[in-house]
């Protein structure tokens, strides 16, 4: 088998089908003494195309070879880079060029914010790049394979002995004197590998052998996963939740007359735990009868704060003073500490917050009932804290 690739010169004329492009000279060494002098020699005349091999690891051998360091590093810090670049320019122009949006009240661009999108288009960009960067550049892609594979100098260096080729790509490259050079470094069983003269015409990579295999390997992959994840789990015994008898929303029923599957409540009934709002566009004299069934304590002033915080602050600001924080996006409600405010009712207050008063809209929905005396008890507070007695101060 070994036999029927051997590329050494002395075997030229039993060996296979070849092109007459030289792809290297090859030479075998016999000890790792050897190999190390022979390599710091060749690098030393100045050959940059060369690669050694040895079986295992020999220690010494990059400083031998005169080894730079690899430009991968650059090269995924370039492409890092732009990812970020990228990610900052195009978040920069979105929200603080072509469509500025208030959320929160904060700056339409800011760095903590962007950070996450930053991050992910670093990491996107180096990672793509270095893949396709390796598979490309470094890996020489289309070209799947390499002259020295299945030769007798491969089979030698990958058990007991250490060999140097040095490649025709070599500026310095001339046959004649790459063999001189390596007979004169110690080695022996010098050779010259030749490009398989298919390996010429296309790269390997589009023979129809491998592209066949390919795309079978990926369509049985393929089919196999969508079998495995798609069907086979589904079948009994395996049960899902979100795979059950249920009625999907816009979908018809046949469990009731109508047809739909949601059906209105029964006139009169009250939902658990739901109070209806009875004062709907009442007068204030009844909404004044409205009493506050959260007592005031540290508690609920907590809990109020909390809401209030969440809720209103972002128009009524922090303490209530008007001061709102949407810039201008929503008119500025009037203060909480008017007189008007002040000696209203808890129940004006809570009829305000749950039908909402002229622009300012109703937080009934969001706003469970007891948060919302919650958050009466709290405005009580701030009122108190900017109209504070002197029999407040102990
Ligand atoms: C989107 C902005 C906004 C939010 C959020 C908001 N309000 Fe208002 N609020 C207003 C505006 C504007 C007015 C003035 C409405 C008017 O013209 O009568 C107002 C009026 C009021 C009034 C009546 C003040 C007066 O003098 O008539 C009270 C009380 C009040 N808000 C309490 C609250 C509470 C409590 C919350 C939180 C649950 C809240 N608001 C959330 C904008 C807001």
């Amino acid at each position: 088998m070994i036999k029927k690739f051997l590329k050494f010169d002395e075997d030229l004329a039993k060996d296979g089908p070849r092109s007459n492009k030289v792809h290297s000279v090859t030479a075998i060494f016999d000890t790792p003494d050897e190999i190390i002098s022979a390599a710091d020699k060749t690098a030393s005349e100045g050959y940059e195309k060369f690669d050694v091999y040895t079986p295992y690891p020999v220690h010494g051998m990059d400083a031998a070879m005169h080894m730079k360091e690899t430009n991968i590093g650059k090269f995924a810090f370039v492409a890092g880079f732009t990812g970020l670049v990228i990610a900052f320019s195009m978040i920069g122009w979105m929200s603080g060029i072509d469509y500025k949006n208030i959320i929160g009240g904060k700056p339409y661009f800011n760095i903590p914010a962007s950070i996450p999108i930053m991050f992910e288009l670093t990491i996107l960009l180096t990672g793509i790049f270095c893949v396709f960067g390796m598979l490309l550049l470094w890996n020489k892609l289309p070209q799947i394979s390499n002259p020295l594979h299945d030769t007798e100098f491969m089979r030698l260096v990958t058990s007991v002995k250490y060999g140097i080729a040095i490649e025709h790509d070599d500026l310095m490259f001339d046959v004649e004197t790459a063999k001189a050079h390596l007979a004169k470094a110690g080695g022996h069983s010098i050779g010259v590998v030749y490009y398989p003269e298919e390996n010429l015409e296309r790269p390997a990579i589009f023979d129809k052998r491998f592209i066949i295999t390919l795309a079978v390997v990926a369509v049985v992959v393929a089919f196999g996963t969508y079998g495995l994840i798609g069907k086979v789990v589904n079948i009994l015994p395996y049960d899902w939740m979100h795979d059950q008898f249920r009625v999907n929303a816009q979908t018809k029923s046949d469990i009731f007359k109508d047809g739909r599957s949601m059906q209105r409540p029964v006139d009169g009934t009250v939902a658990r735990g739901y109070i209806p709002y009875e004062y709907t566009g009442m007068p204030d004299s009844l909404v004044k009868l409205l009493s506050n069934p959260i007592p005031m304590s540290e508690f609920s002033i907590e809990r109020g704060k909390k809401q209030y915080n969440i809720y209103c602050s972002p128009c009524h600001g922090y303490y209530g003073q008007g001061d709102s924080r949407l810039k201008g996006q929503f008119p500025n409600p009037p203060t909480l500490h008017s007189k008007k405010v002040t000696e209203w009712s808890d129940g004006n207050i809570y009829h305000v917050i749950t039908n909402g008063q002229n622009v300012m809209p109703s937080y009934a929905k969001q706003i469970s009932r007891d948060d919302r005396w919650a958050i009466i008890n709290y405005i009580r507070v701030l009122e108190r804290s900017q109209n504070a007695l002197d029999t407040d101060v102990p």
